[in-house]
């Protein structure tokens, strides 16, 4: 068992974690701007008050404890900051990013081509400015993530309301339940300084998505904007193969039917 974890912002992702990382860590504490409102299921003495922008909040943090990076890693220069005023580099730092760092540039090609951590990523970004600054300097090991979906977080709700219609675009999505217990495997064994791209590997064309969703439950798209824009396909060889984590929740039709009638 390791000694200490700090999840650093805790929000939908921390959630499902907690209890999974309570197995493995001797204390779990739990970080938010606002503790005793956002975090109230937790016991005081499991919760911290944490902001980025308040570097006075940056003290409350134990030394020598394994931490989690759950919310953007922005500005950048607050990023540096926080880093600098770090005692030491975290034993063992694991950083949530996005795959929207991936630079596609005005690639069009259809089905748009894989891509894997050797893929450039947009350094124009202030959050992959952060997250490069973590993985170089401090060791993080950066993880970059697909859209988070699960109970609570529904994508049938996102074509209801409008936010995504029946395009070609492609998707690519991880339920919260494999994110949690890849953020543990990933503090156990992810390589420092190294990438990995977090997805279920099946990514799918909202179109489909749209399709299975009206025949199983009669959900019309609430939107026809034509996206013609290709999406991405992440590859996932990384995680699976040399992080050796095998995905559990891959079935999204499935796994939407268990959301949609828990
Ligand atoms: N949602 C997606 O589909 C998706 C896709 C790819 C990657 N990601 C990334 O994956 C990570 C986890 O996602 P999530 O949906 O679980 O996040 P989330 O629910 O937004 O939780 C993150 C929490 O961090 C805290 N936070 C935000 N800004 C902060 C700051 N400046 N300083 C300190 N704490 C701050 C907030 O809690 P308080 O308000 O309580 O402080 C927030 O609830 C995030 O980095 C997210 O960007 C998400």
């Amino acid at each position: 068992m390791r000694e200490t974890l700090i999840i650093l912002g805790s929000g939908y992702t921390a959630r499902f974690l907690f209890p999974l990382a309570a197995r493995q860590y001797r204390k779990v504490l739990a970080t938010s701007r606002e503790p005793e409102k956002h975090l109230a299921h937790l016991l005081p003495e499991q919760r911290l008050r944490f902001d980025l922008a308040q570097p006075d909040t940056w003290t409350s943090l134990p030394d020598s404890a394994d931490i989690l990076w759950c919310f953007p890693a922005v500005p950048p220069d607050l990023v540096r900051q926080f880093g600098e005023r770090l005692n030491t580099s975290p034993p063992r730092l694991v950083v949530l990013g996005s795959t929207s760092a991936y630079d596609i540039g005005e690639s069009r090609d259809y089905p748009p081509p894989w891509i894997d951590e050797a893929a450039p990523i947009d350094l124009s970004k202030p959050r992959v400015q952060g997250e490069e600054y973590l993985r170089k300097e401090l060791g993080a090991v950066v993880l970059l993530v697909a859209g988070i979906y699960g109970p609570g977080r529904n994508p049938l709700d996102w074509i209801r309301k409008g936010r995504v219609g029946p395009s070609r675009k492609y998707v690519n999505l991880i339920h919260v339940e494999d994110l949690a217990s890849i953020c543990l495997t990933a503090l156990e064994r992810g390589t420092s300084g190294e990438v990995y791209n977090v997805s279920d590997g099946t990514p799918k064309t909202w179109k489909e998505i749209c399709e299975f969703a009206q025949q199983r439950w009669g959900i019309m798209p609430s939107t026809s904007i034509a996206d013609c824009e290709p999406g991405k396909r992440i590859s996932t060889g990384k995680l699976t193969h040399t992080l050796g984590y095998e995905i559990r929740h891959q079935d999204l039709q499935a796994e939407l039917t268990k959301i949609h009638n828990p």
